[in-house]
Formats: structure tokens, sequence, C-alpha cells
């Protein structure tokens, strides 16, 4: 009961509905009787017809066989009488004929006797014999297949048989019309041809013996056999029904036992097993229960979750019981909740920022502090006096620190090095990056003031600090500087690249001397984490420990582990927020005018050059050039938050976006049809959703990417089970979201391809990928991200005390 073990509700059900079955009670035995009668019913109709055809049938034949008797019996009489006949005739003696037909009629079968002259004059007759039959007629009707003659008393067989005999000199008696028995006896002489036989010529036809045979016997026969054969039929339909009934009852009760044991899941494992005894006609079945089986299995195991689920109140007791509950604070260039002035007054959005999506759910569940850049133009207006601001509004789960720069330092740190340098460094997206000086400088000088305000924040000497991204690569080593106790767990949202790559940086030394200032420095995916290993072998003296993946340097110890970041697994609060997809698709269909069967494709990206948004328009153009159906369905939707926008690079990236959806729109649309919709506008979290949940498909096509959340959460809000992803294989998802559309993004043909497929998948296969791509996005929340995270520090802080307690007893 393998399959029980796992799905026991099922299994329950199933094993109790077998139990619980009354064996054959009144209702089953009617139940059984109405399956018996498709059998009977069939068989009484042919049995019918079977007497209905083989009856006549039969009737004929023995006619057949009676007429033929008759005729033989005829033969028999006439060659008896014939001698007697002759010399009847030949004598003259008529009375004496008359007395040998007479006593010829006495046999009951015999019912009358004529004798025809040559000349076909009737000669001599029984009273029986009609006289309205002439010998003419007898003769036409003999010679018939059936010779019947229909009389008042009954049907008669009529047969003719020549007699013959020895012509002898003298007169020869003229028959009268005479009544048969009348007529006086001449014949005196008994035998006076016998005497001269040997002198005699060769016999001649001397009349014709007409002889009635009755027929009233035959009928009589033929209705015996008739009332036979039908009592045959009957009674062997009887003997036949009764088998199939019993072996159909038999039958079905040994089914019926075979398939309740199934139901208790018996015998299922057989086709493993070796030497299974199972009927033979059961194993389609079983085979069938058994894929059921598996399936409903897998709903149930998707329906129920990971055996622990990690939640926000896991991470809490993660913190207390593993953390001692140590204070929290975060760093991060980018803050959770922007404050913006406008006309209305001050309103709070929320960036669109992979980090942010992640961080924040981690934040309201640890509480503590986040430190990061106040960009917003009401910032200022909503801090306190340590420039501090509980968020989220309304809610205040937790303090976010701000921290205010000039033009000129967000310019060369965020800009210059983090955005001109870094970010094209690590992506190698095929954008060059700028290294200059003045941007390093301010750089460093940015990353000391964040390092500062973490130690300002701390309120003990070993606080565990989230270091967030490619901003601070400085940072950890700043912090721990000056709060050496410090747990500091630093995360590289974005790809590493290979040591070569990464040297063309001219500080490349300072960046991971900084780096690993970090206690633990975690990447999305092992591949990153292999690469930097490899980085800080060729660059540093460093002791790197590849079974532990721990690096070693100036005494202090870094674990390097990749951790897949995700997103918060929308609760039953949010699923219950969310309008129905019907009327999301309906919403979006409305905005944005388009058809209302559009086959609707969406990205959601910021708008940045290595999200493949150019690969993507291509691909669109490709399909709608390959499958010219598609043109006046088929509509793509990029959402493209406008970002770092005082960048030439990206700039330039954005107009030429904007130029190639222009071409398409103008090769491929029509009147109340625009194959592309570029929306460079920022979208709040609740339209993302709408916009996801309207979709037929999302299209992910990053040139290269550290994990991306927009697929993740693409998954969460389609608990239809319908949608699907199209996945970039460079983006770090690709190794966790195996049931999406991989492509390669270069590919303009394949990426077409799989916008084609997506376009025409049946719902069934849809279901099945978005179930198990819910169930692993459910599984590897952002929760278990963190949670990983922190268990790690919490094992290494140990670690760290035993190792300070031995060594305070050595000294001591
Ligand atoms: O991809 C890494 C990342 O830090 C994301 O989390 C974030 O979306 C982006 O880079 C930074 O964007 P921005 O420069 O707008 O903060």
């Amino acid at each position: 009961m393998y399959i029980c073990h796992n799905i026991q509700g099922l299994c329950n059900d199933l094993a109790l509905f077998a139990a619980t079955a009354v064996p054959f009670s009144a209702a089953t035995a009617l139940k059984t009787f109405r399956l018996q009668l498709r059998f009977l019913v069939p068989l009484v109709a042919v049995l019918i017809a079977a007497a209905y055809v083989a009856v006549p049938l039969m009737d004929q034949v023995t006619l057949r066989w009676f007429s033929r008797d008759l005729n033989n019996r005829g033969a028999l009489v006439a060659n008896t009488l014939s001698d007697s006949v002759a010399e009847a005739v030949m004598a003259g003696k008529p009375a004496r004929l008359q007395r040998l037909f007479d006593r010829t009629v006495q046999d009951e079968r015999l019912f009358a006797v004529a004798l025809c002259g040559t000349d076909g004059r009737l000669l001599q007759r029984t009273a029986s014999f009609p006289a309205t039959l002439p010998c003419a007629v007898a003769d036409e009707l003999a010679r018939q297949a059936e010779p019947r003659l229909a009389l008042t008393g009954g049907a008669v067989h009529v047969g003719v048989h020549d007699v013959m005999g020895q012509p002898v000199p003298g007169p020869v008696l003229q028959f009268g019309s005479a009544p048969a028995g009348t007529a006086d006896d001449a014949l005196t002489d008994p035998d006076p041809a016998a005497s001269v036989a040997e002198s005699l010529p060769s016999p001649v036809l001397m009349g014709r013996l007409v002889l009635l045979h009755d027929l009233s016997f035959i009928e009589r026969r033929s209705q015996d056999t008739r009332r036979y054969l039908i009592g045959l039929i009957a009674g062997l339909g009887l003997v036949i029904a009764l088998i199939t009934v019993v072996v159909a009852q038999l039958s079905w009760r040994g089914w019926v036992n075979g398939a309740r044991a199934l139901m208790r899941g018996e015998g299922l494992l057989s086709p493993l097993l070796s030497g299974s005894s199972s009927a033979p006609e059961l194993a389609p079945f079983a085979a069938d229960l058994r894929a059921r089986l598996r399936d409903m299995e897998d709903e149930f195991r998707r329906s129920q979750g990971p055996a622990m689920e990690w939640t926000a109140e896991r991470l809490r007791t993660l913190l207390h019981t593993q953390l001692s509950g140590d204070q929290v604070i975060v760093v991060s260039n980018r803050e959770p909740y922007i404050h913006e002035r406008n006309a209305e007054g001050i309103v709070v959005k929320r960036p669109a920022s992979g980090l942010v999506t992640a961080v924040e759910p981690v934040m309201r569940a640890c509480s503590g502090t986040w430190v990061a850049h106040g960009s917003g133009s009401a910032d200022r207006e909503v801090v306190d006096a340590g420039d501090r601001v509980l968020v989220p509004p309304g809610q205040d789960d937790y303090w976010l620190r701000r921290i205010w720069l000039t033009p000129e330092e967000e310019q060369g740190y965020y800009y210059g090095f983090a955005n001109e340098g870094m970010w094209p460094l690590c992506h190698v997206a095929h954008v060059r990056p700028v290294f200059r000086e003045s941007d390093w400088e301010a750089y460093k000088a940015v990353n000391q003031r964040f390092a500062d305000a973490v130690v300002a924040e701390a309120r003990s000497e070993d606080p565990v600090v989230l270091v967030q991204d490619y901003h601070f690569a400085l940072l950890p080593a700043m912090v721990r500087d000056q709060l050496p106790q410090a747990t500091i767990l630093t995360f590289w949202h974005i790809p590493w690249p290979n040591p070569e790559s990464f040297g063309i940086c001219p500080w490349r030394r300072e960046i991971l001397e900084g780096m690993l200032g970090s206690t633990i420095l975690g990447f999305h995916t092992r591949f990153h984490c292999k690469n930097f290993l490899e980085t800080v072998d060729r660059y540093l003296e460093a002791r790197i420990e590849h079974e532990h993946s721990t690096i070693a340097f100036r005494e202090k110890e870094t674990l390097v582990e990749s951790y897949p970041i995700s997103i918060e697994w929308p609760g039953e609060a949010t699923l219950a927020s969310w309008p129905s997809v019907a009327e999301c698709r309906q919403r979006v269909i409305q905005r944005l005018g388009l058809p209302a069967d559009a086959c609707l494709a969406v990205g959601v990206d910021r708008f940045d050059y290595t999200k493949g948004i150019l690969e993507r328009l291509n691909a669109v153009e490709r399909l709608l050039e390959k499958w010219p159906e598609w043109i006046g369905r088929f509509v793509f939707v990029q959402v493209a938050a406008p970002t770092r926008t005082a960048l030439e690079e990206y700039r330039s990236f954005q107009e030429r976006i904007l130029r190639v959806t222009e071409r398409i729109n103008q090769r491929f649309g029509r009147p109340g049809y625009q194959p592309v919709h570029l929306l460079a506008t920022h979208h709040e979290h609740d339209a993302v959703t709408e916009l996801f949940r309207a979709a037929d498909i999302c299209v992910v096509t990053s040139l290269h990417d550290g994990m991306n959340l927009v697929c993740k959460e693409f998954v969460a809000t389609r608990d239809d089970l319908q949608g699907v992803l199209i996945l970039s294989r460079f983006a770090g998802a690709a190794r966790e979201l195996a049931e999406a559309l991989i492509v390669n993004p270069y590919h303009v043909e394949e990426t077409a391809d799989a916008l084609h497929r997506a376009a025409t998948m049946p719902v069934a296969e849809q279901r099945e990928r978005m179930a198990s791509l819910r169930s692993t996005v459910r599984e590897f929340n952002v929760f278990r991200w963190a949670g990983r995270m922190l268990a790690d520090a919490g094992r290494w802080r140990l670690r760290a005390r035993i190792e300070a307690r031995v060594k305070r007893h050595q000294i001591g």
C-alpha cells in the first residue's frame, strides 16, 4: 500500500467503499439480473428467429420426404396390383377388378384407386375416387413436384403408375362406367395366362393406375414434428440461458471481487513484483487505476504543499531560536517604499525591483531596520529626526532608515560605478563596462556612509546584517572593521562572471576583499558560487576549501553558498482579494482595446538591456511572419518600468525598443489591431497581477539574470492553473522552473516557435505544467531563501561562540 501511505485520504475512501459495499443484497441481485437480461434477451430473440425459420423449413423437408415415400409406395402398390389388374382387364372382369381395388383401399393410407385406359378414359374406380377427377388431370398432377390435390376431406397425394400386361387373343372386357362392385364377375378362369406365358409376346401398356394417398397423416406427423422441434429449441434455449447466467454470475462475482481487491490496494503493485497472480482480465483496469492514483497522488501532494512549508512564522521562530532574536539590519540601495509628492499630496510607491520583492516580506517577518537610499521626492518629509520611518505604511512592521545622497554621489556611486561598471561587468550582456576613477571614489565613499549608518543602527555588537547586491561590494569589510562580531550575510542578486571577465575591473582586488568581510556570501546558483571561488583563487591570496565552499582570508572565513531567491507565496487573504481571471482579462482587453479573442502574451520588466526585450520583439515579429494566421489575434503587451534613464546606454536602448515596436505595429497592425503594446510606465503591484492573470503567455527572455522573479510572480498569480511561461535559459530561475518552455533568447526562431507552441498549448498540458511550477515556487519561497541563510548564520555563530569558549579555556 505504498500509494496509500502517500494519499491516505483517498485510499481510505476507496477501502471504505470496498469494505462497506453490501455483498449481493436484493438491490445488487436486481442489478445483476438486469445485467443478465443483456445476455438473455438476445438469446431468446435468436431462438425465436431460429424457430421461425426452422419450422416451415422442416415442414417442407418432411413433405418432400413423404412425397418421395408415397411415390415409392405407390410404385410398390402398382407393381403388386399390376398383374392382377392386367389379368382382370384382359379377362374383361370388372367386378374382380373392383374387388381388388376395394381391398386395396382398405389400407388407411390409400384413399382411392382408379384405372385409366390407354386412351385416357376412366375404366374403373373405387367409390372414394372423386368422380370429377379425369384421368388427364390426374396424370398432369402426378407429374408435378408436389402432386397434391385438395379434396373436401383433406389433401391427397396423386400417383399415376403404368400397368403392363401380356396381350391375349380373344375378346377384351370393355369396362363401362358401372359403379364399383355391381358388375358381373365374368372372370372364371383363375389363371389362363400363366399357362401360355412362354409363348406370349412382350408386355404392353394395359392402362394407368391412379392412386390417391391420404395426406392427412403427413399433416399430423408434421404437426408432431413441429411440436418436437419447438420443444427442442425451447429446451435448448433454457439450457443455454441457464449456463450463460451461471457462468456470467460467476465471472461477474469474480470480477467484482477482483475489482474490490484492487480498490483495497491489493495487487496494485503486482507489476512491480515477480510471480504476481492477479487476474489477467483485470490488468488493464489495474493499470488505469494505478495511473489515476498516481495522478491523484501528485494532485494531493501539490495541494498539501511541502511537508514543512517555509512561512513568515517559521522564519520568525528560527530568528528567535537560532539567532537569539538578534536585531536584523538590511542594507540595500533601493528602498522598499518611496514617498513621492504629486498634485494630490504624498503618495507611497513600491519600486520595480526584484530585490525589494524578495527582501520586504522577510523584513516584515523579522522586524528590524532597513537602511536604503531615500530617493523619493517626499521621502524627507515623512522621516523622524533620525531619518527613520515605520513601514509598511499603516502596518509599521519595521524601520526604514533613509540615507540621503547628493546628486554627485548618486551619479558616481549608483549610475557610474554600480550601473555602468559592475552591472555590465557581471551580466556579460555585450555592453561594455565603464570604469571611472571618480565613480570608484564615490562608490567607496557611499559604501562607507551606509556602513556607518549600519553601525549606528546596531543595538548590539553582533547584529545580523543582510547586505544586498552589487551596490555594496565594499560594505561588508567596512562593517566588519567596526563590528567584528556581526554576522554579515551578503547576497549578490546578479550573476557573478568568470575570472577572466571579472579581471577587467581595475579594482577587482578591493571588491573581492570587501566582499570577503561577509560571514556568508550568497549567490542564486552553484554556478555563480563556483565563478566567485575561482575569481578569488585567481586574484587573492586566500585559502579555499572547495569541499566546504569556504574562503579563509586574513584569518577570517567566509562561507560561499547558493540560495535561490524567490517570492512570498500568496496567502488566502491575498488570493481572495484578486479579481477573477475572467474579470482581469475583461479589464485588460477593455483598457488596451484588444480583440476579444486575443491571444495575450505579456512581458513585465525594468526597461533594461539585460532583459532581452529586443529579442522578444524580434520573436513576436517572426511569429507573425511565420504564422500569419496570428495577425489580428496575437497581442504582446510589454510593461517596461523606466530605469536608469540618466544613462546614455539605457536611453538609446529604450529609444531603439520604441522604434522596433513602431516598425512591427506598422508592418502587422490594422484598424482595431495593434500587435505590440509598449507600456513604458511604472505599474503598481496590483496592475501587474491583473495583467498576469489576464495573460495566456508570460515571456521572460533575459540575456542574463541572477534569478528573475517576474516568472515566479506570474506563476503565483495563476491559481486557475492556466497560462504558459516562456523562460530564458540564461535566467537563474530556469534551473528551478523546468516545466516552463525554456528558450535561448538569442535564437529568434526558437523563441518564435515557443510563442506559437505556447499559444496553441492544450489546456490540459498548461494545467499540468502550471501545477508543477506552482508547487515548486510555493515550496521554494522567499522565507525558505532567508531561512536557509539565517539558519546557516545561526550555525556559524554557534561555532564562533564555541571556538571563543575553547580559547578562553585554553588561556585559563
Ligand atoms: O537584479 C538585481 C537588482 O538588484 C534587482 O533586485 C533590481 O531590480 C535591480 O537590480 C536594481 O534596480 P534599480 O537600479 O532600479 O534599483
